[in-house]
């Protein structure tokens, strides 16, 4: 059984996200998205939301399982026998940082974890969480950026009642 993670913060989940997480389940067995619970900075959703929204957006793929998971990328990888990491690639502005990401966790795993990019589909690649942020916290339309469910709790979250 082949298995990945695609791992991230998922502040908000944007459909740019869910287009990886079905393409990546279609070509692994299991499919984990792991959302990031990183203490160092305040998330505008909790893990634990993160994880709610990712697990309604997901619950029609049966090979997608949703976990959360802090420290280290290797350290819970390892822990749990993944030797896979999925991330997408919007640009080229995405690359540096990624090849980064990826070649830092090559080495601190000793070479157990790879890193596999899919391209972001041209129709999402101008999608980024932090924009949907940007754009809701100003009252603007992010309809056509995350899921329609995911919609209404956004813009809660910046006190906007649409
Ligand atoms: O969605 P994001 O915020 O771009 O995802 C970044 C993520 C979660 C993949 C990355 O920050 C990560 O793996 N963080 C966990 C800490 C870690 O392993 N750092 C070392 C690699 S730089």
């Amino acid at each position: 059984m082949k298995k990945a993670i695609y791992p991230g913060s998922f502040d908000p989940l944007t459909l740019g996200h869910l287009d990886i997480i079905k393409r990546a389940a279609e070509i692994f067995d299991n499919l984990t998205v792991g959302v990031l619970d990183n203490h160092g900075k305040t998330p505008l959703f909790s893990v634990e939301e993160r994880v709610n929204i990712l697990k309604e957006a997901t619950k029609d793929l049966p090979n997608v399982k949703v976990e959360f998971f802090s420290g280290l990328l290797v350290d819970y990888a390892r822990e749990n026998g993944y030797h896979v990491s999925v991330r997408g690639l919007r640009a080229i502005t995405d690359f540096e940082y990624e090849l980064q990401i990826a070649q830092t966790n090559k080495m601190l795993s000793g070479g157990a974890l790879d890193t596999m990019f899919l391209t972001s589909d041209v129709e999402y690649s101008y999608l980024s969480s932090s924009g949907v942020k940007e754009i809701a916290s100003f009252g603007g339309d992010i309809s056509k950026c995350v899921p329609d469910f995911v919609v209404k709790p956004v813009y809660e979250k910046y006190n906007i009642h649409k």
